[in-house]
C-alpha cells in the first residue's frame, strides 16, 4: 500500500473538511497516479468530494463504522480488519491511502511508499500529518524541481519506509 497526499510547511493536510490549496498541475499528478488503481479512504474524505461522490475509474475503498452507510460504486469497510481482508484482492502496490487525517496516521506504517507534495505555505488548519522528516523509519528518495501554481511553490517528494508493518 502506499500513500498520496498534500501537505504545508507544517504537515497540514486541511481544515473545515476540505484541502488547504488549489494546485491544478497536484491534482493532475494525483489523478495520473491513482487512476485505474485502488483508493483507501475514510468517510470524511469521502464527503469531501464534489457531492460526496467517488472518484471515478478507480476503485473506492470507504471506511466508517456507519453500518447503514451505503454510496453507489464505493466498496464500505467498517474496520482496519475488514479493510486488511479487503485488500488481499489486490496487488499492494496498486492501493493507495487518499486520506484523510485519521486514516493516514492510523495506517501510514503500512505503507512501503508516500507521494508528498510539500507546498512552501503555512494554511489555517485543522488536520495534520504526521511529520515523516522526523521519523527515521522513512527516507527522501526523490524530490521534484520546484512548481509553482496559483503563486504557490511545491514539490513533489517521494520517501520509503524501512519499516513496512
Ligand atoms: N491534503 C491532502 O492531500 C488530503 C487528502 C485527503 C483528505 N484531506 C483532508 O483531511 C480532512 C479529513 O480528514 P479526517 O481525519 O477528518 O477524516 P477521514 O480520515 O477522511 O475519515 C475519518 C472517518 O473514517 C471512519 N473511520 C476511521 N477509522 C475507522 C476505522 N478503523 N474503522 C471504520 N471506520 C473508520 C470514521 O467514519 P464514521 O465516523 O462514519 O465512523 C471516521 O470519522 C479533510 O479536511 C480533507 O480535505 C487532505
Amino acid at each position: 500500500m502506499k500513500l498520496i497526499v498534500a501537505v504545508a510547511r507544517n504537515w497540514a493536510i486541511g481544515n473545515n473538511g476540505g484541502l488547504l490549496f488549489d494546485l491544478p498541475d497536484d491534482m493532475a499528478f494525483f489523478k495520473d497516479t491513482t487512476l485505474n488503481k485502488v483508493v483507501v479512504m475514510g468517510k470524511n474524505t469521502l464527503l469531501s468530494f464534489p457531492g460526496g461522490k467517488p472518484l471515478k475509474n478507480r476503485t473506492n475503498i470507504v471506511l466508517t463504522t456507519n453500518k447503514d452507510f451505503s454510496e453507489e460504486g464505493c466498496i464500505i469497510c467498517h474496520s482496519y480488519d475488514e479493510l486488511f481482508e479487503e485488500l488481499k484482492k489486490y496487488n499492494s502496490d496498486d492501493v493507495f491511502l487518499v486520506g484523510g487525517g485519521k486514516i493516514y496516521n492510523e495506517l501510514y506504517e503500512y505503507c512501503s511508499e508516500a507521494y508528498i507534495t510539500k507546498v512552501d505555505s503555512i494554511a489555517e488548519a485543522d488536520t495534520y500529518l504526521h511529520n515523516f522528516d522526523g521519523d527515521s523509519n522513512w527516507y527522501l528518495s526523490y524530490a521534484s524541481e520546484v512548481h509553482e501554481n496559483n503563486g504557490l511553490k511545491f514539490t513533489f517528494n517521494t520517501y520509503k519506509n524501512n519499516a513496512v508493518k
